[in-house]
């Protein structure tokens, strides 16, 4: 399978003109993911038997198909009449984002548009975690909740609760979808949050929550 290189597929995007028009007027860069394929996978039991962290990575590029396996897996769109998704959330809030770090740059995945979208041009890997195999492994999520969705009358320590749940569920399908696919995994909470929400340009209302690492093993 070819590996997949996001600078190539995002420049492509934009030269083909599948660029949206940004907020600011400014070309938006959009890279539209393969369609997910919901057939394949080992069967739940065994996959549950073989999940477990890794904390070892190859600098292997994800394939685009793979990535965008994971992403749904993680947090795609499964019902799409109501626009829920693979992992549950409190009161239906959806209020955790999957952004995704690459060596390419910063991207949010959006579910509903099974694409993703540029956010910082810049290799963010190694501010998304306090351990060393961020910087090189290929890909780290970071799921990140905005409070900004969440009902207004709940107290912060609802909101904080409920969004630290959402995020443990959309980690555990990314554990599963790793150990169904042979690709090594960890979720991290040791995370420098005031450095990386910079970084990552966050709005007040958007708190980090975990991060993840995702790869092949080493040969
Ligand atoms: C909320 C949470 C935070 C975690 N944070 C880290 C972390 O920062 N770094 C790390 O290497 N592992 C982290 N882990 C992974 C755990 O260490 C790991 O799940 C545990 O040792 C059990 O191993 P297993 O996942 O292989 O069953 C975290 C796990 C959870 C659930």
């Amino acid at each position: 399978m070819p590996t997949f290189n996001l600078l190539a597929v995002t420049l492509a995007a934009t030269l083909l003109g599948s660029a949206a028009p940004g907020a600011a007027g400014a070309a938006e860069t959009i890279i539209t993911l393969p369609r997910p394929d919901m057939n394949g996978g080992k069967p739940l039991m065994q996959t549950l038997k073989e999940r477990h962290s890794e904390r070892e990575f190859s600098a292997e590029s994800l394939p685009l198909p793979v990535l965008a396996n994971l992403l749904w897996a993680a947090a795609g769109i499964n019902r799409p009449q109501s626009g829920k998704r693979t992992a549950p959330s409190a009161k239906g809030w959806a209020e955790i984002d999957v952004y995704v770090a690459t060596t390419d740059g910063l991207y949010i995945y959006d579910g509903m548009a099974h694409a993703l979208r540029l956010v910082v041009a810049k290799d963010l890997r190694a501010l998304t975690g306090r351990q060393d195999f961020v910087g090189h492994a290929p890909v780290n999520l970071v799921y990140v909740a905005d409070y900004g969705r969440m009902d207004d009358e709940s107290s912060v320590a609802d909101k904080q609760f409920y969004a630290a749940a959402d995020a443990g569920f959309i980690a555990q399908n990314v554990y599963l979808y790793c150990a169904s696919q042979g690709l090594a995994t960890v979720v991290r909470g040791s995370v420098d949050r005031e450095v990386l929400g910079r970084a990552m340009q966050l709005k007040p209302s958007q708190h980090i929550q975990l991060a993840q690492t995702v790869g092949y093993p080493p040969k």
